[in-house]
């Protein structure tokens, strides 16, 4: 890989030490080197400014540098920036904690933080398996999990997501063993998989699923009718039901999080992302009080046995604290459903495009489905140029801007994705 023209001495003299994520460094184009971040911009070493149309993976939903955020995060670091969690806890973990438990439906209680999402997910796996173990069922072990379905990068996460069309399809077979079946959608699919769980249900200690989006699967849209239809399901059997929300959380279904859309309450949610309006890393895994429930007991190997070093950093939970008070001061969710119109009309024109095969819009999710993409790395070099920062993943064009974008940034989005894929 070369490094780009004008490459700082910091770039020249640390990219051959850095290891890239999802990258063929032999191919790739080098990664663009940045100078900071304001609002719904990224400003590169080089000066030149590209409105961000991913907003850093759909975390920073507040925009970048947001002033209320940064102060939380500036008091909290003259208080305490970090210590341990174990025989210890603070306030900004706790008052996060308790808003998180009010803000969730139904009785999503109890919170166990983490540092990243794929953590979150792990964490929501061992909590589902040692539900079982500390009844004494050693034989629901297994779960089932969803085609087009991402739930992370470690290895259990992995185990759960879609073992042919996702990321980590070279690891297919050597990994733990779960199902993975069709989302309930149609009629075949809603007999397969109840036909699945009449006869596997009782080695399985529950199901995982992304609510309404599956999102680095491919950002695949179901209605809440296939949500409903899981729930049930797993009410019909005693499964536990976890919602991956690391995607969907935090308003970017256009409810605060998809369940609320979808009306239904999970046994385990996980959150991160725009967690901490995407300021720090910070997750949370939050369970349904049976399933704290079936920990509380006086043998300590029924305790849940898992503590990242780093789990509920104050500053991460002050970040988050203060991302709270911005949806509740702020017009989040009504500005998430303006953008999904911006989306619809603005992405709109792409389904005359040859080579489109679909354009769809949920809450401030846009997606523009191609064919194919021959040339990945002129594409996306096509949107650099034009000034805005896109990543187009597979066969898969997407926005998702922070839920702050200002309607001049938000059409230069859309029209540049027109204009880019009609020249492409
Ligand atoms: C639905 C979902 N689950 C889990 C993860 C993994 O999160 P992290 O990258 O923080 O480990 C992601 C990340 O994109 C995600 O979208």
């Amino acid at each position: 890989m070369e490094n780009p023209p004008l490459a700082p001495d910091w770039y020249e003299s640390g990219f051959p030490h850095i290891w890239l994520p999802y990258t063929q460094m032999k191919t790739a184009a080098p990664p663009l080197a940045v100078s900071h971040t304001h609002g719904t911009r990224i400003v590169l070493a080089d000066g030149r400014e590209l409105i961000d149309g991913i907003a850093s993976w759909w975390t920073a939903c507040h925009g970048y540098g947001n002033p209320h955020i940064r102060a939380a995060v500036s008091s909290q670091l003259d208080l305490m920036s970090h210590v341990m969690f174990a025989g210890l806890v603070h306030k900004p973990a706790l008052t996060l904690a308790a808003r998180l438990a009010k803000l969730l439906p139904g009785d999503l209680d109890h919170v166990f933080f983490s540092d990243s999402g794929s953590v979150a997910v792990e964490v929501a796996l061992k909590m589902a398996t040692q539900y079982w173990l500390n009844q004494g069922v050693r034989t629901r072990h297994s779960f089932l999990a969803f085609k087009g379905g991402y739930h992370g990068d470690t290895i259990a996460t992995m185990a759960v997501s879609d073992p042919d069309e996702g990321m980590h399809a070279l690891f297919k077979g050597l990994l733990p063993k779960h199902h993975v079946v069709d989302l309930p959608r149609d009629e075949d699919s809603i007999m397969a998989f109840d036909a699945f769980l009449e006869r596997h249900a009782d080695t399985l200690a529950g199901i995982v699923v992304e609510p309404l989006v599956q999102g680095a699967g491919g950002m695949l849209f179901h209605g809440a009718e296939v949500l409903q239809h899981i729930r049930a399901a797993a009410d019909r059997y005693g499964l536990l039901l976890i919602c991956d929300e690391i995607f969907t959380g935090f308003g970017r279904t256009g409810t605060m999080f998809a369940c609320d859309g979808a009306g239904i309450v999970p046994d385990i949610i996980t959150l991160s992302k725009a967690l901490t309006g995407g300021t720090m890393a910070l997750a949370a895994t939050v369970a349904r009080k049976k399933v704290f429930d079936a920990f509380w007991s006086d043998r300590p190997e029924h305790a849940l046995m898992h503590g990242p070093t780093f789990m509920a950093n104050p500053l991460a939970c002050a970040a988050a604290n203060a991302s709270l008070d911005l949806f509740e001061l702020e017009p989040r969710l009504a500005q998430a459903m303006a953008i999904s119109e911006s989306l619809e009309a603005g992405l709109a024109p792409c389904r005359d495009i040859v080579g489109v095969k679909d354009v769809r819009v949920m809450g401030a999710i846009g997606v523009v489905e191609l064919n194919k993409i021959d040339d990945m790395n002129a594409l996306k070099q096509r949107f650099i140029d034009s000034g805005v920062w896109v990543r187009p993943f597979n066969r898969i064009v997407y926005l998702t801007p922070a839920l702050t974008i200002g309607d001049e940034d938000m059409a230069k989005l859309t029209q540049t994705v027109v204009a880019v894929l009609k020249d492409a």
